[in-house]
């Protein structure tokens, strides 16, 4: 366990390599592909050594193939891995250099390390936010899965508060033809939202509004769904989201969270890691059932629904 962050490196290593895209040319030997990846070929030998006893990519008498976890790398693979591991191996990795003081003050380590609060920092960097984005992207398909289940039938328009380049909306308004949607995020996303919801197809039934979601959100919608918001955020600040939300929000909008809902007891759980990431890089929590309620509570928010990575609430 003390060495995973070797498992976090070589992942992201493999990918600026472009070891993925190489493999999904054709298999071929580890040392064809250190060559035409411009590097070593024995350090990419045991690169992919270690790789492949993770299960990411195979060596098969010397010749280095796909399996199902390494063509998740690919740059072309539907839901693409790579963007996730460019930043959590790069801009997000850094950050833990300060993990001490972070536990000592319980604030993000990341403007310790970075000088300025993650989103801040991102508005200046904008190869950074690029590659953020399109992390974020490439796992709305998986986090939104559960959006399409739900019943849509009462609904005719929803905004998506904080939805980066739109993947999840775009996903929903594709699938459910009879909603018109909203794109919420800061001004510097439109851009590549206007250009994802062009190339859907979906200019006709999907918008985006830039602001700040501190302040004000669009108003009146029946549905204002959130996935990957509130868990960034401590809870006065979340509380302030909420806020702004409530205001927009009529007697009959709906809200639903797309967010991780901490269980109680030891069980290994992909969301106590996230916790402590969100707290490193932005202050921010993941949230067990009992803190969920306590915070849409004071926000005036009754919870009709939780659990399963989906929170549904509507004005108390
Ligand atoms: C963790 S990402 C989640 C993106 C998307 N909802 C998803 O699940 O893929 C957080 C999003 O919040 C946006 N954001 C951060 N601060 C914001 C603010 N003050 N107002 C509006 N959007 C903000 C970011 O630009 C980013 O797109």
């Amino acid at each position: 366990m003390m060495l995973g962050f070797t498992v976090t490196q070589s992942i992201g290593a493999a990918v600026r390599l472009g070891l993925p895209d190489l493999v999904s040319e054709g298999p071929r030997s580890a040392s064809e592909l250190a060559s035409a990846a411009y590097a070593d070929p024995d350090a990419v030998r045991r690169l992919l050594r270690t790789l492949a006893s993770l299960g990411i990519f195979a060596d098969e008498d010397g010749i280095i193939r796909h399996t199902t976890m390494s063509e998740l790398l690919c740059t072309s693979a539907t839901g693409s891995l790579a963007p996730q591991s460019l930043v959590l191996s790069g801009v997000h990795y850094r950050t833990w250099d300060a993990a001490l003081e972070s536990l000592q003050t319980g604030e993000a380590a990341f403007p310790k390390v970075y000088g300025a609060p993650f989103f801040d920092w991102l508005a200046g960097h904008p190869e950074e936010a690029s590659a953020f984005n399109a992390a974020m992207a490439a796992g709305a398909a998986g986090r939104g899965a559960r959006l399409l289940d739900r019943d849509w039938s009462s609904a005719s328009s929803v905004v998506d508060v904080g939805g980066g380049t739109g993947a999840m909306l775009i996903r929903l308004l594709t699938q459910r033809p009879g909603l018109i949607g909203t794109v919420f995020d800061l001004p510097q996303v439109r851009p590549e939202a206007l250009a994802a919801i062009e190339a859907a197809g979906l200019a006709d039934r999907c918008s985006f509004a830039g602001g700040d979601f501190f302040k004000e959100v669009p108003a009146g919608a029946d549905v204002y769904m959130m996935s990957s918001i509130l868990h960034d955020w401590d809870d006065e600040a979340a509380g302030t989201v909420l806020g702004a939300l409530r205001r927009a929000m009529t007697p009959r909008s709906r809200l639903v969270l797309l967010e991780h809902v901490v269980e109680p007891g030891n069980k290994p759980d992909q969301a106590k890691l996230l916790d402590l990431h969100m707290l490193m890089v932005l202050g921010g929590k993941e949230r067990s059932e009992i803190e969920w309620r306590h915070l849409l509570a004071h926000a005036d928010l009754d919870v009709i629904t939780i659990g399963a990575g989906l929170i549904e609430a509507q004005p108390s």
